[in-house]
């Protein structure tokens, strides 16, 4: 990757609050600014002390001059960062969809158990990423790891109208009755009463859709109505779909689609992406 432009040093510059009020009388989004060795070690590439030492050197430029401080304030996005003259992807937010594999659990480490973090590659263990609503252990499909708090918690959080849908094989069939107890809201076998979610017969098993994430969700509403779990599968977040080209275990980063859980947020407008390199 290039960058354009190529000329003298510079020490550091914000841009110039007459020019931040314009940007935001058009509407321009403006990404806040952040220091540079924080945008350095923020690619998961370098430490912060890495990065210090990368700028002292001269080995850094920010639009193709050579950045003197680490102290520079700039925009990861719209300002071309390059190191040794490659360009840096220095995405603020990233977002990754996996096929999550049974026999891992859904948080950032564990001392007994395999996380499902032990299944990225090194850069990306290094972003801050979490995984964004959980799965249990011997469940798979859709899991969505990302470094953006506000998008979990539109995932996780109920009032945000978030549907999640999942497919599980069950002992038994159901019938009309079990499919109106859950659209009227299901208790549970400690007295919780769900939201109303939906439940349809499938090939080979049912159809659930939810916009809650309590524990073992799907598994004690079957329960509710006497079916017992036997294959839990999550197929679909919001508007976006399993990638069925990943096997389990696999994953690769999202770009825009990530726009599809943003509109499936009833509250919230999609969200700009900066920009990649
Ligand atoms: N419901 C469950 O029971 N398990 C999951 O992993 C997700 C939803």
């Amino acid at each position: 990757m290039r960058c354009a432009k190529a000329g003298k040093a510079h020490k550091t510059k914000e841009k110039p609050p007459v020019l931040r009020v314009v940007y935001q009388w058009l509407g321009v989004p403006i990404m806040p600014q952040e220091r540079l060795d924080k945008i350095l070690s923020g690619t998961g590439r370098f430490s912060r002390s890495e990065a210090a030492l990368l700028i002292k050197a001269g080995r850094v430029a920010v639009d193709g001059r050579t950045a003197l401080s680490r102290a520079l304030k700039c925009e990861p996005g719209p300002s071309c960062i390059t190191v040794d003259g490659e360009a840096l992807d220095c995405r603020r937010f990233r977002y990754v969809i996996m096929n999550k594999p049974q026999g891992y659990v859904c948080s950032t480490e564990d001392r007994r158990e395999k996380t499902v973090m032990e299944l990225l590659d090194g850069p990306l263990q290094n972003l801050g990423l979490f995984p964004a609503g959980r799965l249990d252990k011997d469940a798979e499909g859709l899991l969505l790891l990302t470094n953006d708090g506000a998008l979990a918690h539109e995932i996780t959080s109920p009032s945000k109208k978030v549907d999640k849908l999942y497919f599980a094989e069950i002992d038994g069939s159901i019938s009309e009755r079990d499919v109106e107890a859950f659209a009227s809201g299901i208790a549970l076998a400690d007295g919780t009463v769900c939201l109303p979610a939906v439940l349809a017969a499938a090939p080979g098993g049912v159809l659930v859709t939810l916009r809650e994430g309590k524990y073992h969700q799907v598994k004690r509403m079957l329960a509710a109505i006497g079916k017992h779990v036997i294959y839990l599968k999550r197929i679909a977040i919001g508007g976006l779909e399993l990638d069925e080209a990943l096997k389990p275990g696999e994953y690769r980063e999202l770009t825009d689609e990530i726009n599809r859980i943003w509109s499936a947020c009833s509250a919230t407008d999609p969200r700009p992406l900066a920009p990649s390199p």
